[in-house]
């Protein structure tokens, strides 16, 4: 494996790591273990650092919440992977499921470990035996390692793709594989005792996480293959926050175009003078922001829940929920809901009519994209899975610049 550390500029460490951290977003949900938001990935790190060690010298649980915001701060620069991983936390019985499976896997851990290679990937290889979200598949070494960084920051270092290509190992899949494993554990160690033995003592980390972090560094700074979170992002409602991908043909201009032969309104702005935001970046909006809170009326009692939108296109906004939850019996007595979604400086308000839809395509495609479903669907049929679209949409857009102004909705 390659040295790239020889010339490294350990002073400028810091302000270089920072600058890649783009994504990181301190409002994220899934820090809500956290009262306090760490307002950097750095912060976070020593703020997790400090209570898995807290844990693993038993001075209290490890709790599902705290797993989460590490999986978070494993994962928030990709997206897609943070939203295929701990989302299904969002289901409460899978949550307390994953809270068993957690104490079970910690309750097997050893108190020490030591530099030793075998030792190290047998138990990583452990960790996959308990079930738990985020490292139960062959291919979560990176996450098993991260887990194992924070209970032995001196000895086990982060293995995932972005170092591995530091090192010069970036074949497909290195990061799947336990032999480069054990080679990089070898390689990560010989850095550490090379460069950081020398270095003052003004660090928090210890020598294992400035080598990884150097490695970032040094392999996101190289300009022929940047990684993805150096990318400048486009609006201001997609600065950080969970962002999932766009199924199917839900945003197409070919949606868009339909609707606008048929319907005039498409020209229509939301918001108020000079805030304003045309149906398509609406769509836009809610797609990227898909955690949202869908308020419901049961006789004179309004109620509202949080919500995941599965997506929203010309026909509306498609949600899935479960048969026996009040909400599904709500909308049966009353279809006229509202949902409201934000990033952080901007809110989009949809009210409309909940229509329930019969489609098995759709639903086993919602099943398909949302794999937390699938034990559920399995053990209980689709009957119980419920797809409704909200429709006759109407929208509202807040920003702070409009603070004060009416709030005007507007046919979507
Ligand atoms: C961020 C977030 C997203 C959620 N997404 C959904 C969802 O898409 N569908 C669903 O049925 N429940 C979802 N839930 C769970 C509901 O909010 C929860 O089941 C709620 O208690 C339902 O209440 P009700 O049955 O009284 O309406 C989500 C919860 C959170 C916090």
């Amino acid at each position: 494996m390659k040295d790239p550390l020889r010339d490294f500029d350990w002073s400028s460490l810091y302000d270089r790591y920072d600058a890649m951290c783009s994504r990181f977003n301190p409002e994220a949900l899934h820090l809500r273990a956290i009262a306090l938001r760490p307002p950097s990935d750095r912060d976070l790190y020593y703020h997790l650092a400090d209570r898995i060690r807290m844990t693993h010298n038993k001075l209290s649980a490890l709790s599902i919440d705290l797993y989460e915001a590490m999986l978070y701060w494993k994962l928030y620069s990709n997206p897609q992977a943070l939203a295929k991983v701990v989302q299904p936390l969002c289901d409460s019985d899978i949550r307390a499921i994953q809270s068993g499976n957690l104490k079970r896997l910690f309750a097997g851990l050893p108190p020490h470990l030591d530099r030793n290679a075998d030792a190290v990937v047998a138990l990583v290889k452990q960790l996959g035996h308990h079930g738990v979200l985020g490292m139960k598949t062959a291919t979560a070494l990176p996450a098993r390692t991260t887990f194992l960084h924070f209970l032995f920051p001196e000895v086990v270092p982060i293995f995932d793709k972005m170092v591995l290509k530091a090192v010069g190992r970036d074949e497909a899949n290195a990061n799947h594989n336990v032999g480069v494993l054990c080679e990089y554990l070898l390689h990560a160690w010989a850095l550490a005792d090379r460069y950081t033995a020398p270095l003052p003592g003004r660090w928090r980390e210890t020598s294992i996480r400035l080598i990884d972090m150097a490695l970032w560094v040094a392999r996101g700074e190289d300009t022929c293959d940047k990684p993805p979170v150096r990318e400048p992002v486009a609006k201001s409602w997609q600065r950080p926050g969970l962002r999932l991908p766009i199924k199917g043909a839900s945003l197409s201009s070919t949606i868009i175009e339909e609707r606008r032969g048929r319907d005039d309104s498409v020209a229509c702005v939301f918001g108020v003078e000079g805030e304003t935001m045309n149906r398509e970046q609406i769509l836009e909006f809610v797609n990227a922001n898909p955690l949202c809170h869908l308020a419901t009326c049961e006789g004179m009692q309004p109620r509202v829940r949080g919500m995941m939108l599965y997506r929203a296109d010309g026909s509306g906004l498609i949600f899935h929920t479960g048969r026996g939850k009040a909400l599904s019996r709500q909308l049966l007595a009353n279809k006229q809901v509202e949902v409201c979604f934000n990033s952080q400086d901007t809110q989009v308000r949809v009210a409309g009519v909940a229509e329930i839809v019969e489609d098995m395509d759709l639903k086993q495609e919602i099943v398909e994209a949302r794999p937390f479903l699938k034990p559920w669907v399995e053990q209980h049929g689709y009957d119980l899975l419920v797809v409704f679209r909200v429709t006759q949409c109407q929208a509202a857009v807040w920003t702070m610049a409009t603070n004060f102004e009416p709030t005007q909705y507007r046919r979507l």
